[in-house]
């Protein structure tokens, strides 16, 4: 029989990008194809969790036996996340956009002929901090990402300072690397030790793989309090 460390443990996924509306017919978007975060959630699943996927828009096929909402914008993501807690973890891979539209237009914008509408952006929530800084609802261990095109380790842990979470999984998404829609990543897994923060730099592997060794590390944390 397969092991199923993760066996009767909730674990929260967000993935994908988030759509951000203009007006009725357009949308802000990114690159995100969720790829990783449906692989974390495929492997989560295959070792006994509970998983909870809320995906953004994305071309993939709902992983099996996965419980899977679909969302479109950053604000929709935060509401559906805080409909499954709580969880003994929580990963969040979508790449949730920063700014959505000030003033979302109720109809199509229409070309004038003369002024070109300009696009007001404003803040959408920042789903990892807000769900790192709950009190008794906040998830056991609480994994965000750091995508960067430069800087990556310093970016990190930068972000690592601001964001509460307990692990960050950084990876390098120039476009050289091919991540952005890829089927190989490269990531480093930073944690918090008593001296600081620790760098475990994976080799390139295949999401599926940076997922199944992701899940791995889950486990291992997991059952080690178990046993303490
Ligand atoms: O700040 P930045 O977007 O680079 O942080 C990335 C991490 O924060 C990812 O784990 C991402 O899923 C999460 N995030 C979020 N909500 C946002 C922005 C980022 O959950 N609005």
């Amino acid at each position: 029989p397969v092991p199923r460390p993760l066996a009767g443990r909730r674990v929260l996924i967000t993935a994908g990008p988030t759509h951000e509306p203009i007006d009725p017919v357009r949308y802000i978007a990114n690159r995100s194809s969720g790829k990783q975060g449906f692989a974390i959630a495929a492997a989560a699943q295959a070792v006994g969790a509970d998983v909870r996927l809320i995906a953004g828009p994305v071309e993939l096929a709902d992983p099996k036996g996965v419980s899977v909402t679909h969302v479109e914008s950053a604000r929709q993501m935060l509401e559906a996340v805080e409909a499954e807690l709580p969880a003994d973890v929580a990963i969040f891979a979508a790449a949730v956009a920063d700014w959505r539209v000030a003033h979302e237009g109720g109809q199509k914008l229409k070309k004038t002929g003369k002024a070109i509408p300009p696009l007001q952006l404003t803040e959408n929530p920042d789903i990892l901090a807000t769900i790192s800084k709950l009190g008794e609802k906040r998830p056991g261990l609480v994994i965000g990402f750091a995508a960067e095109t430069e800087h990556l380790i310093d970016n990190a842990k930068a972000k690592f300072a601001r964001k509460g979470c307990d692990w960050i999984v950084a990876n390098d998404v120039s476009p050289a690397t091919g991540v952005m829609g890829g089927d190989r990543n490269t990531v480093h897994l930073l944690t918090k030790g008593a001296d600081g923060v620790h760098v475990a730099s994976w080799p390139i592997m295949t999401k599926d793989e940076v997922a199944t060794a992701l899940v791995a590390e889950i486990a291992k944390k997991l059952n080690k309090e178990l046993t303490k």
